[in-house]
C-alpha cells in the first residue's frame, strides 16, 4: 500500500529524513508530504512514530478525471465498504488544481455523493456526513486530469499528542517544534536551553526525541481505529506495537532546561511535562540573565512575534545581547518577525523558510564563537 505523510510548508526534507530512519520503505522527497510503501502496520506505526507528519493517508484510490462526472464515476468504483457501513460518519474535503477548473468544495461534494450512491446501491442505505468528528475522513487531491483518494488514519491532526493540557501565548505546534529541533542540527546529546519556554512544547518535543519515546503514545484513539475494517485483531496486533514502541525509550536524555518569565505559562508547561511523564527543569528567570557558564548547550526559542510593541523590543534587543554573549553554544531561533534578531552580528550558519499557521517564518541557526 501507498502511504503519504503531509509535512508542514518547509519541513519535508526533514521530514524525509525521519520517516527513512524510522526504516519505512520507498521514502521519497515530494513538495508537501512523503510517500512511503508498506503494509496497514506500518501506517499505523508511522502515526505513532512520527514527530514532524501532519497526518499519515493511505492511497485508496487514482484514476484518470477530465471532468467531474469522471471523477464521481471512479469514486464510486472505490471499495467503500471495506472501510466504512451505514453506522459510520464520514467527511471529504478535497484539493482541486487550477487546471481542473473547479471549486474544492464542489469536488468534495461530488466525492461525497459517490460514496453515498455506492452504498445506497449495494446496501440501500448509506453513512452520514459528519464535519465535527468524523469516524472516516477521505481526501481528494485532483490534479492534472488524474484524481486520487486517500484516507486519513491519522483522525485528529498529529500535533495533538494527546499530552498537552493547556497551550500559553502562542504555543507552537508540537510537530513544527520537533521540525525545528531536528532542522537545528541538535544531537540529542548537548544540554538544551529554552529561554523563552512558554508551555513547554519545544523542551517537551526535545526530551521524548532525545529518550526516544514515541510521541503517538498518549493518543486514545487514531482515525483508523474507528473504521469498519479494524475489528479485534486488529486491536491486538496494535497493543503488541503500542508495547513494542513503549519498550523502545531508553534512560535520561540529557539536561533539558526552560525558563520563561512568566510563572503561570510555567504552571503550564509543568503539567504539560508532566502529563507525557517528563521531569523537565522548568524555572522563572528573565533572559537578560541567560549567562554562559563554560559548558557548551543548544539554545532553541520561539521569541514572540512583536504584537506588544515596546515589550517585545525591549526583548529582542535582551535576546540578541544574550546570543552574542553565549560563547561556544548553538544557537537556533523560530522568528516570525525579522526584528527579533536585527542586533546580532553573526552570520548565520543556516536559514531556513517555515511557516507557523498562517505567519511566515525562519528558522536561523548560529555558531556563537
Ligand atoms: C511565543 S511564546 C513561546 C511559546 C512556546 N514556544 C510554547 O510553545 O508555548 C514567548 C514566551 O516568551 C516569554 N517571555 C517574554 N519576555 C520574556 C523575558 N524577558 N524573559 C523570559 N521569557 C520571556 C513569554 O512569557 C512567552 O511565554
Amino acid at each position: 500500500m501507498e502511504f503519504y505523510v503531509t509535512a508542514g510548508p518547509g519541513t519535508e526534507s526533514a521530514l524525509r529524513d525521519e520517516l527513512s530512519e524510522l526504516g519505512f520503505r520507498s521514502v521519497r522527497l515530494n513538495r508537501g508530504g512523503i510517500p512511503f510503501f508498506g503494509e496497514w502496520e506500518d501506517g499505523w506505526r508511522a502515526c505513532l512514530e512520527t514527530r514532524l507528519g501532519q497526518r499519515v493517508m493511505v492511497v485508496m484510490g487514482r484514476f484518470p478525471a477530465r471532468d467531474l462526472q469522471q471523477l464521481y464515476d471512479g469514486a464510486r468504483e472505490l471499495p467503500w465498504l471495506d472501510v466504512i457501513t451505514p453506522k459510520h460518519t464520514f467527511a471529504v474535503a478535497a484539493y482541486a488544481h487550477e487546471s481542473c477548473g473547479e471549486n474544492p468544495n464542489f469536488v468534495a461534494l461530488k466525492v461525497k455523493d459517490a460514496i453515498v450512491d455506492s452504498m445506497r446501491e449495494q446496501l440501500g442505505q448509506r453513512s452520514s456526513v459528519s464535519k465535527e468528528d468524523p469516524d472516516l475522513r477521505v481526501f481528494v487531491y485532483w490534479a492534472r486530469e488524474k484524481a486520487t483518494v486517500y484516507l486519513d488514519l491519522s483522525g485528529e491532526p498529529l500535533f495533538k499528542r494527546g499530552y498537552r493540557q493547556a497551550g500559553g501565548e502562542a504555543p507552537i505546534k508540537e510537530t513544527l517544534a520537533a521540525a525545528v529541533l531536528r532542522m537545528s542540527g541538535w544531537d540529542r546529546k548537548t544540554p538544551l536551553v529554552d529561554p523563552m519556554c512558554g508551555s513547554g512544547t519545544l523542551v517537551i518535543e526535545a526530551a521524548l526525541w532525545a529518550a526516544n519515546i514515541a510521541p503517538g503514545l498518549w493518543r486514545q484513539r487514531f482515525g483508523f481505529e474507528r473504521w469498519a475494517n479494524f475489528g479485534e485483531d486488529e486491536a491486538k496486533r496494535l497493543a503488541v506495537l503500542r508495547g513494542q514502541l513503549r519498550g523502545q525509550g531508553h534512560g535520561q536524555p540529557p539536561r533539558i532546561t526552560g525558563f520563561d518569565l512568566d510563572d503561570a505559562v510555567l504552571a503550564t508547561a509543568q503539567e504539560n511535562a508532566r502529563a507525557a511523564g517528563l521531569r523537565l527543569s522548568l524555572r522563572k528567570m528573565p533572559l537578560r540573565e541567560l549567562q554562559a557558564d563554560g559548558t557548551r548547550r543548544m539554545l532553541v526559542a520561539n521569541p514572540p512575534y512583536g504584537v506588544r510593541l515596546d515589550a517585545d523590543n525591549q526583548l529582542y534587543q535582551e535576546l540578541c545581547a544574550a546570543v552574542q554573549r553565549l560563547h561556544g553554544w548553538r544557537v537556533a531561533l523560530i522568528v516570525g518577525n525579522p526584528r527579533a534578531i536585527a542586533g546580532i552580528h553573526l552570520r548565520p550558519e543556516a536559514e531556513y523558510p517555515l511557516k507557523n499557521g498562517s505567519i511566515d517564518c525562519r528558522l536561523v541557526i548560529y555558531e556563537v564563537p
